[in-house]
């Protein structure tokens, strides 16, 4: 019996983190929460170490006990510390933060700016919060490498990598209301997007149905999303 298995989601961050051209040295895992992503990085190589980090005590024990029954611990440093505060600038080329909200993530960019621009990558798997997040990237200056979907079980993850830089400018017909989507995804016909935009559009319109105060930002939403449907099924047509 295993002690760990990596779940769709946390193989997606795995994948996003890998650089196919060196070994990394060192990517820092906030969050880390059981370290399971800590430890498979270690146990497939793909980086030397790892800084796996949590705020909080009992969760990096955990993480402390899975290195060591897997005999990765001398490369795996465990700290408690908040966001990325017990980080140097530099001190990890990869900044994976997984399964917290995107405002959260966006605090913790934010609150240690310096040491968040001089990884090479950041890779975050939020969990809601996703028009929050992307605001925040494209407001300050975060450049996305690679936006993907991941189905586990019913639910449908959104997996991204981000650097330090200029963003690609988004198309005129674009709107930050549609930060519920990465307009990467959109853009590469990611194979789950449509079924996402689905999902959404049917947890606005419940939502819609339930709620009497302020409706415009979920008609909205579904305005959007059907914009989005339209553009993808006329993009389809064309292929
Ligand atoms: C849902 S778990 C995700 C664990 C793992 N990263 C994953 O994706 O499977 C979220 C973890 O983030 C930690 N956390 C929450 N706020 C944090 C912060 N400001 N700094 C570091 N860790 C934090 C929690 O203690 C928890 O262990």
């Amino acid at each position: 019996m295993p002690l760990y298995k990596l779940t769709a989601r946390l193989e997606e961050m795995k994948k996003l983190i890998q650089d196919e051209n060196k070994i990394i040295n060192c990517v820092a895992d906030v969050g880390c929460d059981h370290g399971y992503l800590s430890v498979d990085l270690l146990e497939s190589g793909i980086c030397k170490s790892v800084i796996a980090s949590d705020i909080s005590k009992p969760s990096l024990e955990k993480a402390s006990q899975l290195a060591s029954s897997m005999g990765v611990e001398d490369n795996m440093k465990t700290v408690v510390s908040d966001g990325l505060s017990h980080l140097d600038d530099g001190q990890a080329q990869v900044i994976a933060i997984a399964g917290m909200g995107g405002e959260l993530i966006s605090e913790i960019l934010q609150k240690n700016e310096s040491v968040a621009r001089s990884a090479e990558k950041i890779v975050m798997q939020p969990m809601s919060g996703f028009e929050e997040l992307r605001r925040f990237l494209y407001n300050n200056s975060y450049r996305i490498l690679e936006e993907r979907l991941v189905k586990e079980g019913r639910r449908i993850y959104q997996v991204m990598s981000v650097v330090s830089g200029d963003a690609e400018p988004l198309p005129d017909w674009w709107n930050e209301n549609m930060f519920f989507v990465g307009y990467d995804m959109f853009k590469n016909h990611d194979a789950l997007i449509e079924e996402l935009l689905l999902n959404l559009r049917k947890k606005y319109c419940r939502s819609l149905d339930n709620s009497s105060v302020q409706p415009e930002n979920l008609i909205k939403n579904i305005a959007d999303i059907d914009v989005l449907l339209e553009k993808l099924k006329e993009e389809n047509n064309e292929n």
